[in-house]
């Protein structure tokens, strides 16, 4: 098979990891970065460090508007896809390259194959939500995380091309946790403890575009009792200096604020935290897989499972419940298994391969 990736954002480089490593044991890969991002910390910093190989093209599209953003790399993949003529495009998540790849797959040629189908916040307030909607209903073969993600699908009427695969990022921190506690020194470069800190990130529009949820929050993570380790997304740093709140946030002695850190890094800042607050999709499902309480700065979330088990709550931007939820001392209860085994990699390369007749590359060819 001739299979053509699509990622953009840091959180695609990580769920490509695994899935491209598996895939090109077997058929025969294009990487497509759109370069939605693109700064070092955000983008180059994964293709290094992890073993995933450089791009074959980077569209170099960058920010912009999200209907500027969408457009232009519809336009560039038009291209890409077209010369290339993959048998199946294959896209990640929810971010505006995952739609602008599954729009122009779904009037061309290829199948169009998503990696976290069905999931749903119910949040249409929220650019992902449109994102994944429109990106399932497109697709000829939907890998959905969980039962409860493949049952969404069911209830939207997409009954075609559905497997339950579990999670790719469940793979990718299981082969990285070991490596990144061997090698990372980024605990020493802070100055940092195991357990004696809290890890935060934040950068949802709806909580950086909102000056009084951005100031709850930071308030928030102040008052958690104990240092608040928080690299800070550049949608966030731009946030906080708009909004006159950097100067307080840098001055605050809590907060430690940090640029984005690579995989390795962040997954030992994860494994050594106390626990984890954060507004992030995919930080929720590794704090649960390293065994960390979640405070997710979130009134809702597509990772319910998470918060049904007793692991996650979800806070919002209200400062009280943020500082209660920081502080509390409530004994976790046991950890069921979720989002699969650690080998969804293998189990989308399955899927993708019997979908074609169990066809390899060389026989495709
Ligand atoms: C995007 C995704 C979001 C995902 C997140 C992962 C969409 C609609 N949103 O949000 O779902 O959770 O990525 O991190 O696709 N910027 C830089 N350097 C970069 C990248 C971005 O400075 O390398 C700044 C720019 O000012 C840009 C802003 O961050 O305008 C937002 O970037 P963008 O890619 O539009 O959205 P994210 O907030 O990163
Ligand atoms: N991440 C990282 N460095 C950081 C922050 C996050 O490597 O400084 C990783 C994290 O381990 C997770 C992914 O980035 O795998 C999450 O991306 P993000 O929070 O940007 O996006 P979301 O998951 O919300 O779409």
């Amino acid at each position: 098979l001739k299979v053509l990736s699509v990622v953009g954002a840091r959180p695609q480089f990580i769920k490509a990891f695994p899935v491209s490593n598996a895939l090109r044991r077997e058929h025969d890969e294009v990487l497509v970065h759109t370069g939605q991002h693109y700064d070092e910390s955000m983008s180059g910093v994964f293709f290094d460090e992890l073993d995933i190989p450089k791009p074959d093209y980077n569209l170099g599209v960058g920010s912009g508007t999200h209907a500027a953003q969408t457009a232009e790399m519809m336009q560039r993949l038009d291209t890409v896809i077209a010369d290339e003529a993959p048998d199946v495009v294959l896209v990640y998540g929810d971010t505006n390259s995952t739609l602008a790849a599954a729009l122009v797959t779904s009037k061309r040629e290829p199948r169009l194959a998503h990696v976290e189908a069905g999931l749903r916040s119910h949040n249409w307030e929220m650019p992902e939500e449109v994102n994944r909607v429109l990106t399932d209903h497109c697709s000829d073969l939907l890998f959905a995380p969980s039962e409860s993600a493949a049952l969404t699908l069911e209830t939207e009427g997409i009954h075609d091309g559905v497997y339950v695969t579990g999670d790719v990022q469940y793979d990718a921190i299981l082969q990285a946790r070991s490596t990144a506690r061997e090698h990372s020194t980024v605990l020493d470069e802070l100055g940092l403890q195991d357990g004696e800190y809290v890890l935060a990130t934040v950068h949802r529009a709806g909580n950086t575009d909102d000056r009084t949820k951005l100031e709850s929050i930071m308030t928030g993570l102040a008052d958690a009792g104990k240092p608040v380790v928080f690299p800070v997304h550049p949608r966030t740093k731009n946030a906080l200096e708009a909004s006159g709140l950097w100067a307080t946030v840098t001055d605050d002695e809590n907060i430690l604020l940090v640029e984005p850190v690579g995989y390795l890094d962040f997954v030992r800042l994860l494994d050594g935290a106390e626990r984890v607050a954060t507004d992030s999709g995919g930080v929720q499902k590794e704090a649960f897989y390293l065994d960390k309480r979640c405070v997710t700065l979130r009134d809702e979330t597509e990772w319910v499972e998470t918060v049904d088990a007793g692991w996650n709550t979800l806070v919002g931007a209200d400062v009280d419940a943020i500082r209660t939820a920081l502080q509390s001392t409530e004994p976790l209860p046991e950890k069921p298994s979720l989002y699969g085994d650690g080998t969804a990699a293998e189990r989308i390369v399955d899927a993708l391969s019997n979908d074609f007749g169990g066809r390899s590359s060389r026989e495709a060819t």
